[in-house]
């Protein structure tokens, strides 16, 4: 056996022993390997960091990352040069990957609709499984559109490629028994949820405005889409629901802290937002609320904002200390909305992921604890 297909066994013998991946996937990960979806020049997400891997300097360290259960990155900042180094295509994480196909639960003769094709990876697994006839994938950057074309071509079940908006699904091969999202979003577009077939699946990654990003699995009904999060997801935004801040100007006029008289928190604010999975509570609770931080001088401050602009508040993160200050200005006090929502999930044991849900009904988004008629706080009125 080659070193690659020895590393390709040894990693879908962990994905199956950590339940990632179902035996009923374990031919499609045999057959259709990873490295043939890798461009010789890649970035591998690994120790907190990018490695970057040239196949033709390091042919056995390219191949034993294509086989390692790290993310890699194939494209920098949408294909422009322009120094801002934020990832905009990968292939996925292996344990991401199987887990959502075990998510998708598809059966024989499915039909799939993919959003967010990338490389292809995830989509020729689709292909291989049940068919290129039944497998739609779309990918909304013409270029690495064009690679995922390249590398469909190689194989002999290639699903159909469409360049396009995912957010509009892909209404000619509508519809489909399951849908699922490899780009994440704050919002489940509305057009997606409506190609699904009733009861049929749609698995995305859910990454609300503030922070955190869980894996959903929605069964659908209607215009209705509801389910439990199944795990931690860190997945690149889907692009046009990306957040574009306005400036701290339009909050604070003036100088700081303005009208904010001075408060105290025991709170940690980096025990919030450090905290991928207190993060992902509060941004499901606080749907309109984002964070920025600013480092320096043995301090950090966060700044919270609401999306309507109308209020602002800081706190500074102190190493070492109990206490911390706060400011708060405007209609809504947006420090104490978070700290009552951390609170809250304190109060109820930090429940995991896994407790939590989501329903989409006509646009709206309400997340719940365990069913949907326990909505999180903010959600209570
Ligand atoms: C994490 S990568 C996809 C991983 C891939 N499915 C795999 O097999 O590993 C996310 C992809 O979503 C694409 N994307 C982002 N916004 C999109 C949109 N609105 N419509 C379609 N694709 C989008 C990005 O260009 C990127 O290629």
């Amino acid at each position: 056996m080659t070193a690659a297909a020895d590393a390709q066994l040894q990693l879908i013998d962990r994905l199956e022993a950590s339940g990632a991946l179902t035996p009923d996937w374990r031919q499609a990960f045999l057959d259709v390997g990873r490295h043939l979806f890798l461009p010789d020049v890649f970035w591998a997400s690994t120790g907190g960091g990018y490695e970057r891997c040239d196949r033709a300097e390091s042919p056995d360290r390219w191949m034993e990352l294509a086989y390692s259960d790290v993310a890699i990155v194939t494209q920098w900042d949408g294909g422009a040069d322009d120094g801002q180094r934020e990832p905009t295509s990968s292939v996925s994480m292996p344990t991401m990957v199987a887990s959502m196909l075990r998510d998708l639960d598809v059966r024989d003769g499915h039909r799939v609709w993919e959003g967010g094709t990338g490389p292809g990876w995830n989509a020729a697994l689709l292909a291989y499984r049940q068919g290129a006839h039944n497998v739609v994938t779309v990918e909304l950057d013409p270029a690495v559109a064009a690679q995922a074309a390249a590398n469909f071509r190689a194989l002999e079940a290639a699903p159909t490629a469409v360049v396009g908006d995912a957010a509009d699904g892909y209404p000619p091969s509508a519809p489909y028994d399951r849908g699922i999202l490899t780009c994440s979003v704050r919002e489940v577009p509305a057009a997606v949820i409506g190609q699904i077939r009733l009861q049929g699946v749609l698995v995305l990654p859910f990454a609300p405005l503030f922070g955190g990003g869980a894996v959903a699995r929605l069964t659908v009904s209607g215009t209705t889409a509801e389910g439990p999060f199944t795990g931690s997801s860190a997945f690149m935004r889907m692009r046009q629901q990306r957040y574009q801040a306005p400036p701290v100007d339009d909050y604070l006029p003036g100088d700081w802290p303005g009208d904010a008289a001075q408060e105290h928190t025991t709170l940690s604010p980096l025990d919030v937002v450090d905290d991928w999975l207190a993060a992902f509570v509060v941004g499901l609770a606080l749907p309109d609320l984002y964070y920025r931080r600013s480092d320096g001088d043995g301090m950090t401050t966060l700044w919270l904002f609401d999306t309507a602009v109308t209020s602002w508040a800081t706190v500074d993160f102190v190493d070492g200390a109990s206490r911390f200050e706060v400011r708060q200005s405007g209609p809504r006090r947006v420090w104490s909305e978070v700290e009552d929502v951390v609170r809250w999930w304190e109060k109820e044991g930090r429940p995991g992921f896994e407790r939590f849900g989501l329903t989409v009904d006509g646009g709206e988004h309400r997340a719940w604890l365990d069913e949907p008629a326990n909505p999180l706080p903010s959600a209570r009125g």
